[in-house]
């Protein structure tokens, strides 16, 4: 492992020479000179910061809390710096969540700060879901447990790179949905979650007893505010449901003023440190302490698009500085994890920019949980200014390399549409969100396929309508593609002599936008006419093609897979069997020659492939497979590889 700090490099050697070379009587003189050394090097330092005993299980007298007045936060009564990581738990294994959080605690961090994400806890409207990878309280608690205080963000509306920002999609069924504002059928249907989220995690406050020591109230919404009645209102939904501990809400240095909220205290979201940022938060809150609520290190990755670096140098003087001027912070992330299935969001900058699989985000541990160069630079700084027990690291889990796999067996898209339920008849294209299923909440993820008869070719215009990108077929056989980028397409005239010929879309959401103001537009599949020589075409079949784990649960579908022809017809399923012997083991899936798709392992979708990069494997942590038999699915959109392999170390681009 290659230090990127040579400095701190130098410091840990010295350290760890002087317990291995000096015996403990030789004396204060030496000792302190030693110290003196050390201090040298560390210069900003001289005094080191006790912050040890303030951990929830030595805090057994609870009346205060948190407390943010003056230039300090203090913890009943007693000054506290809060050190923060953020790690996603819906991103992350349960069956790893432990061992994150441990090394969360090992590396000198006191608080781990969560964001909840609605569309995940509701799939759909008034069906709830807060178990396995999603069994929050299990978390908080084994926060607790591992003795880390808890900063919550409970939305509704959390950002996180999240398809909507951790809205559900449900909500753009209703045509005037304004989200983020008190608009009725927004607040109605946040009252509703709140109804059941809260009740979940009151007895987990701090003055119950739990570690949750701070609540923030909506994320980012200064850079929103389409409402000024919607942070009063979002205070008060939580107050009055029985949320008692410090509110703060945390915003970009230029929207502190929108986003600020009176007797809430303000927070920043930054990359770096700006003199008029404190300005204007000491004009908006006077003398509060200072919390660098979400410090990010690094940016996401999108398809396509070369993966960003981390300067690790920038970030640990950025850190120490932020030590100088006494700040508190939470590391954007300590921990990202993976955007398993189709939970990722987008982002648009001038474009649409869909996000990759890893949520690796450089984070001080890697979407594996595996320590990074960064964590120990950190770990190095915690302990040389804070006064704090030497922890033993937890060890992180083992890795293989699987045997390389032969897919076997494939059923084609056409040939699985009659399994996959009814589909749904429409004069004009729905779109996702609008479609008649789920009991009224429409599809969330996924693809959708619109089949239609045409009687002729010419043009197909879409008028930016295919969201986000459309495969186009005309009888069963690729045309071409449709998305954001390209909104006409040729379409060959009947060469088979019959009078008419069928015309299917498979368009796929690739993720809904995470944040900005054109999230009330966000539609997805069709989401509007599509114009065939400037009529708009008519009189759809359209078939919701969720994914969902009851389509491809193990062992379910076992009749239908036929041995692979060549070349095989896409977009296809693909299936092969992976037998693992003994307990399983973290692996990286690479799909070589493959181009573009979705991988399940045992029914569950473990995320997006594409050979447009950066990101080249896919993280599959040992708690997916069993020991035996294990059933790997591939949809490939285009063309087909016909081996898996297996890596012990991802490659998530140059
Ligand atoms: C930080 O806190 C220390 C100890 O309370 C104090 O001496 C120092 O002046 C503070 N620094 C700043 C920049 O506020
Ligand atoms: C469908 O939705 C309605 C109204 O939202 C609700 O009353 C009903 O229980 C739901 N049915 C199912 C099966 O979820
Ligand atoms: C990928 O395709 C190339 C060229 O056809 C072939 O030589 C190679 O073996 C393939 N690799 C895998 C892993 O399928």
């Amino acid at each position: 492992m290659q230090r990127s700090s040579t400095k701190s490099w130098l410091i840990k050697s010295i350290r760890t020479s002087m317990w291995t070379f000096l015996v403990r009587p030789v004396g204060v003189l030496c000792l302190s000179s030693v110290f003196l050394v050390m201090t040298q090097l560390e210069r900003s330092f001289s005094k080191k910061i006790n912050n040890v005993p303030l951990t929830p299980y030595h805090m057994k007298n609870r009346k205060v809390g948190l407390k943010a007045e003056d230039s300090k936060f203090t913890l009943e009564g007693i000054p506290f710096q809060i050190l923060s990581g953020t790690i996603h738990y819906f991103r992350v294994p349960r069956e790893y969540w432990k061992n994150s959080l441990q090394k969360l605690q090992a590396c000198g961090f006191n608080t781990v700060t969560i964001y909840i994400p609605w569309n995940l806890h509701e799939p759909r409207r008034d069906l709830f879901d807060f178990a396995h990878n999603l069994d929050l309280r299990a978390f908080l608690t084994m926060a607790s447990e591992v003795g880390l205080w808890v900063i919550l963000s409970p939305g509704p509306y959390i950002g996180s790179d999240l398809d909507l920002g951790g809205l559900p999609s449900w909500l753009l069924s209703d045509p005037n949905m304004k989200l983020r504002t008190t608009y009725k059928g927004f607040t109605k249907a946040v009252n509703h979650y709140f109804n059941t989220l809260i009740p979940k995690i009151e007895s987990l406050q701090y003055k119950e007893g739990g570690p949750i020591i701070a609540v923030q109230v909506e994320n980012e919404y200064g850079a929103y505010h389409l409402d000024k009645h919607y942070l009063p209102y979002l205070k008060k939904a939580l107050q009055i449901r029985g949320i008692k501990e410090l509110l703060m809400t945390a915003d970009a240095g230029q929207d502190l003023r929108n986003g600020h909220l009176k007797n809430v205290l303000a927070t920043l979201h930054m990359k770096n440190i700006k003199k008029n940022t404190y300005e204007t938060l000491s004009s908006i809150q006077g003398r509060h302490p200072i919390l660098m609520m979400l410090y990010t290190a690094k940016s996401l990755d999108s398809w396509g698009i070369v993966r960003n670096t981390l300067d690790s140098h920038v970030i640990m003087e950025n850190v120490r500085e932020m030590f100088h001027l006494n700040f508190s912070l939470n590391l954007y992330v300590f921990h990202g994890g993976t955007n398993f299935g189709f939970m990722g969001g987008a982002m648009s900058l001038d474009y649409y920019l869909p996000m990759v699989t890893s949520y690796d985000y450089g984070g001080l541990l890697t979407e594996d949980g595996d320590y990074t160069p960064e964590y120990f630079n950190f770990q190095d700084f915690f302990h040389s200014v804070l006064e704090l027990p030497r922890i033993i690291l937890p060890v992180s889990k083992l890795k293989t390399v699987y045997n390389t796999l032969t897919v076997t067996h494939y059923i084609s898209l056409w040939n699985m549409l009659p399994y996959l339920g009814k589909f749904i008849r429409s004069t004009k294209p729905l779109s996702m969100e609008t479609l008649p299923i789920n009991n009224g909440s429409g599809q969330s993820f996924g693809y959708i396929l619109y089949e239609t008869v045409i009687t002729s070719g010419g043009f197909l215009t879409s008028k930016n309508h295919v969201q986000d990108r459309g495969q186009v077929y005309l009888n069963e056989k690729y045309l071409g593609v449709l998305d954001h980028a390209k909104d006409q397409l040729f379409i060959p005239d009947n060469q088979d002599h019959k009078d008419y010929m069928t015309l299917s879309i498979l368009v796929e959401n690739q993720g809904r936008l995470a944040s900005g103001l054109n999230i009330n537009t966000e539609r997805k599949g069709l989401t509007g006419d599509i114009y065939l020589n400037n009529s708009p075409l008519r009189k759809f079949k359209i078939y919701s093609l969720e994914m969902k784990p009851s389509l491809l649960k193990k062992g379910n579908t076992p009749k239908i897979w036929k041995p692979i022809l060549y070349p095989p017809p896409t977009p296809a399923f693909f299936h092969v069997t992976l037998r693992v012997s003994g307990s399983p083991k973290d692996t990286f899936i690479r799909l070589k020659n493959w181009t573009k798709g979705v991988v399940f392992i045992n029914g569950r979708n473990l995320g997006r492939y594409w050979n447009k990069g950066p990101q080249e494997t896919l993280y599959l942590p040992g708690s997916w497979l069993e020991p035996g038999q294990n059933e790997i699915i591939l949809f490939e959109e285009f063309k087909p590889g016909f081996q898996i392999e297996f890596r012990s170390t991802p490659f998530l681009g140059y």
